[in-house]
C-alpha cells in the first residue's frame, strides 16, 4: 500500500507522509484510543515479545514449522494469489511471513513496538519485500474502508478492552465477499488454564510443573514468553461459538466455518459449514474442557466468516 493512502482516523485526513514517525523503518500509525488497557497491553507486549524466533534460523525454516500447524497450512493452501491480507495483532510476524509466498501482499500492525522489531530484523534478513509491517491500534486503524480481501487476528480480540467492538472495527476494513479469521480463548476450552493460572498465582512458580511446556526442551526465552503471556497477561477475556455467530450477525458476516467445532481434516476452512444447533455445539463446547489439545494449547478456538454484499 502507497503510505499516501493511509488515514488518519481521528480527524479522518490523509496522514502527511513527511510527518511520519519510524522507528526501526517502521511507520508508527499508533492512535490512542483513551482506554488504559491498550497502553497496557502495549508495554506488556513490548516486553514479551510473542512468539519469538529462538529456533527459526531462516525463511525455510518458519516455512517448515508453520506447515506443522494445520491452520497455517489451510490458511495457506486456500487464500488466494495476489490477495491483500491484513493481520491484526501479528505480534512478532510469524503468521504474516509464512503466508508472504504466491504474491501476496500482507499488512501486519500490532501494539508492540519490541515485537514488529523482532518481525522487522527477520523480514530483513530473508529479503522479503511484500509483509508491511505498521505500529497501528485495533481500535484506530488507519486503512480504507473495505480494503482488505482478508483479515487474521489470532489470539489478539480476548486481550482488548472490548472484542466485539475491535471486531466490528475490523470489518469495516473488509471488502465485500472478503474472509475474516478470528481466533479467540474459549469460555470451556480454558478451564483447565484458568485453574492453572490460579495455582501458580497462589502458589507461585514452584507450580510450573503442571504446565507440560515448562518441561519440554523450549528455549528459556520461549518459555519465558510463554509464562508471560499466559500466566501473567493483563487482561483476557473468553468466548463461545454462539456470541461470535451473533458479533457475525450484528456485522453482516455469513458464517463459514470454525475449528475445532466444524473443522473436518479433509475440508476447505474456507468452504461454507452449516451453523451448528444449540445443543449441538453445548456438547462440543462442554467436552473442550476434557480436550488434551486445548489442554496443551490453552483453551483456542477460529471463528471464519464472510462479509455478505450489500445491496
Ligand atoms: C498473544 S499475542 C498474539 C500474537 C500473534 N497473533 C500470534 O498468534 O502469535 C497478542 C498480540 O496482540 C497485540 N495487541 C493487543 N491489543 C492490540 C490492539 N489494540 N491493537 C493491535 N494489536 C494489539 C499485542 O501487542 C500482541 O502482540
Amino acid at each position: 500500500m502507497n503510505l499516501d493512502d493511509l488515514v488518519n482516523p481521528i480527524n479522518k485526513q490523509k496522514l502527511d507522509r513527511d510527518n511520519i514517525e519510524y522507528f526501526f523503518g517502521i511507520p508508527n500509525l499508533y492512535f490512542d484510543d483513551e482506554k488504559p488497557l491498550t497502553a497496557t497491553q502495549s508495554e506488556f507486549y513490548n516486553d514479551v515479545k510473542f512468539p519469538n524466533y529462538d529456533d527459526i534460523e531462516d525463511f525455510g525454516t518458519l516455512l517448515e514449522k508453520s506447515s506443522k500447524s494445520i491452520f497455517v497450512k489451510k490458511l495457506d493452501d486456500e487464500i488466494p494469489f495476489h490477495s491483500n491480507i491484513l493481520e491484526a495483532g501479528c505480534g512478532t510476524g510469524q503468521l504474516s511471513i509464512a503466508l508472504s509466498r504466491y504474491n501476496r501482499k500482507i499488512h501486519s500492525i500490532d501494539l508492540s513496538k519490541g515485537s514488529l522489531i523482532e518481525a522487522k530484523k527477520f523480514i530483513d534478513k530473508t529479503d522479503i519485500k511484500n509483509v508491511q509491517l505498521y505500529r497501528m491500534n485495533i481500535f484506530n486503524l488507519c486503512f480504507p474502508r473495505n480494503y482488505f480481501d482478508v483479515i487474521i487476528s489470532n489470539g489478539v480480540l480476548h486481550h482488548t478492552h472490548d472484542a466485539k467492538s475491535a471486531f466490528a472495527k475490523l470489518v469495516d476494513h473488509l471488502k465485500p465477499n472478503g474472509i475474516i479469521v478470528i481466533g479467540l480463548y474459549h469460555k470451556y476450552g480454558r478451564v483447565v488454564q484458568n485453574i492453572r493460572q490460579y495455582l501458580i498465582k497462589t502458589f507461585g512458580e514452584k507450580m510450573k510443573f503442571i504446565d507440560k511446556r515448562f518441561s519440554e526442551n523450549l528455549s528459556e526465552r520461549k518459555k519465558y514468553a510463554w509464562f508471560k503471556d499466559q500466566y501473567y497477561n493483563p487482561y483476557e477475556t473468553k468466548h463461545t461459538y454462539n456470541e461470535v455467530i451473533n458479533w457475525f450477525k450484528e456485522n453482516d458476516i455469513e458464517f463459514i466455518n470454525s475449528i475445532p467445532f466444524n473443522f473436518n481434516l479433509n475440508d476447505k476452512i474456507t468452504i461454507k459449514k452449516p451453523i451448528l444447533s444449540k445443543y449441538e455445539i453445548l456438547l462440543k463446547e462442554f467436552f473442550l474442557m476434557f480436550d488434551s489439545r486445548q489442554i496443551y494449547e490453552g483453551g483456542f478456538f477460529v471463528m471464519i466468516g464472510k462479509k455478505k454484499e450489500k445491496f
